[in-house]
């Protein structure tokens, strides 16, 4: 353990503790990462006394002016040094992050602070007195817990969890993240207290949501979303795409399954947390859209169109960003098929133009979205599936580089028509340049300057309009 206590910040932290006679140690998630091997740049140090004095203190040690920022709310400091996050904080008798209203909370010794935490992995200490240097307290045998690779709280769960709910949400997420297992209890009573998850504001619950998205594998903290009943609370739109139904022997799949494993798919090629919301709700209006039609099956007609118009209000609900973000996910959502009819056809140049206009920038986005999207256990479909997109790709990557279509504008502006026709802003200028646009993507005219004017020219005179 010696080496993950090496930097001089925690020798400085141990002789301020002996000055001051107070007795200091570092807690929680380092102590964790640490015995798992993994160096965490994240230190929580508990003081049993004013963490704000004491943080001050250690700052003035260690000198060059170091700021210390501190909450006199919430009784909390922290200092930045040699890329480390050092936070410190008085031995609390309450709960960590209590939800009451008052923020005070009780003063209390190491006993009662570690007794306040979420699980036994999180709840061990490292001492930082000179004379018992590094030893580690563990009164719930978190390091066999960490052994066994078992998510535990300390005290009883249903406590545990009332003192803050999104705990259970974390335990999921931490279960998911270091490949552990919830105690059978524990779980149990995850299951009893899901709707206690109503009191947390959204950010937080989005907060961790984010972060079981961001993990290699999301799909098992997504199935334990869904087994807990928690899911149903924070996001039932999902839950709804559960269950397959069967009519005239025709069943559909699992829609909640298909969407965890392309989300699986998606997160195994890409980091991008967006682009892992897409796959989340690439499918999320198929429960409003399923229909049963005999001669045909099972049928979710325009549930790409559907799906994209209910983002805005899903984000909204989640707090998650209103801006450009958002919609970039409405555009994956509602071109999600797009690249799929395309390789199902055969592929024309206009089909793939119109492809690449409505992407933008963003093709490669979509098309990586929607490789993910084949999760069928047929080898023989995924690779006549896989073979026809590297036919779209390959398509793609041609008209790409004959007409340069990526973020293009046709070379006729609405300044052009208005000034040609002696016309100010108006329906017509919109359906001249639209109509000129669909000539330029279907091909019937080259993406020049000349022929767009020649075809604005035909286009204005239909509409009854005279050149200036
Ligand atoms: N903690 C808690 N209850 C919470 C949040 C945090 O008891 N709802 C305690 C745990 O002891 C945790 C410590 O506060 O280890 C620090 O919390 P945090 O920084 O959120 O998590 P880490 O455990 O450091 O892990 P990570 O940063 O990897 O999420």
């Amino acid at each position: 353990m010696k080496r993950f206590l090496s930097n001089k910040i925690f020798k400085t932290i141990s002789d301020v503790s002996g000055e001051m006679n107070l007795r200091a140690y570092v807690i929680g998630g380092f102590v964790r990462d640490a015995l798992l091997g993994r160096f965490s740049q994240d230190i929580d140090i508990m003081v049993l006394g004013n963490g704000i004095d004491f943080a001050h203190k250690v700052a003035e040690r260690l000198g060059d002016n170091i700021p210390v920022r501190f909450f006199k709310n919430f009784g909390t400091a922290m200092i930045i040094r040699d890329g480390l996050k050092i936070e410190f904080v008085g031995a609390r008798k309450e709960s960590y992050r209590s939800n009451s209203r008052k923020p005070i909370v009780e003063d209390g010794t190491l006993e009662d602070d570690q007794n306040r935490r979420d699980f036994t992995i999180n709840a061990m200490a490292f001492d930082l007195q000179m004379e018992s240097y590094g030893q580690l307290i563990d009164p719930f045998n978190g390091l066999k817990d960490l052994q066994d690779k078992i998510i535990r709280t300390p005290l009883d769960p249903d406590i545990t969890f009332s003192d803050d709910p999104l705990r259970m949400i974390r335990a999921i997420r931490f279960a998911t993240q270091l490949e552990f297992t919830i105690d059978p209890v524990c779980f149990e009573a995850i299951k009893k207290n899901a709707g206690r998850v109503s009191i947390l504001s959204a950010e937080r619950i989005t907060d961790e949501l984010n972060r079981i998205i961001q993990l290699s594998v999301p799909s098992v903290g997504f199935k334990m979303l869904l087994d807990s009943g928690i899911l149903k609370m924070i996001f039932p739109e999902f839950v709804d795409l559960t269950g397959t139904e069967v009519i005239d022997g025709i069943g559909h799949k699992d829609n909640f399954y298909h969407t965890i494993a392309v989300l699986d798919n998606v997160a195994s090629k890409s980091d991008n947390l967006w682009l892992r919301w897409a796959a989340i709700l690439h499918d999320i209006a198929k429960p409003a859209t399923k229909k049963f039609v005999p001669e045909v099956g099972w049928t979710f007609y325009a549930h790409d169109f559907r799906g994209s118009k209910m983002v805005p209000e899903i984000f909204r609900r989640f707090k998650l960003p209103l801006n450009e973000k958002m919609k970039y996910v409405e555009k994956l959502v509602l071109l999600h098929l797009r690249p799929i009819i395309l390789s199902e056809d055969i592929v024309t140049d206009s089909a793939v133009r119109r492809l690449l206009f409505d992407a933008g920038d963003n093709i490669d986005d979509l098309m990586l979205l929607c490789e993910a999207d084949i999760t069928s256990k047929n080898l023989q479909k995924v690779r006549k599936f896989l073979d026809n997109f590297e036919n779209v790709r390959r398509k793609l990557k041609e008209i790409e580089e004959k007409d340069r279509l990526r973020n293009w504008q046709p070379p006729i502006s609405g300044e052009i028509i208005m000034e040609t026709f002696g016309i100010s802003p108006s329906k017509e200028v919109g359906l001249i340049k639209k109509a000129i646009t669909e000539a330029i993507l279907e091909g019937e005219i080259p993406n020049q300057y000349d022929s767009a004017y020649q075809r604005m020219l035909f286009e204005g005179e239909k509409l009854g309009l005279k050149q200036k």
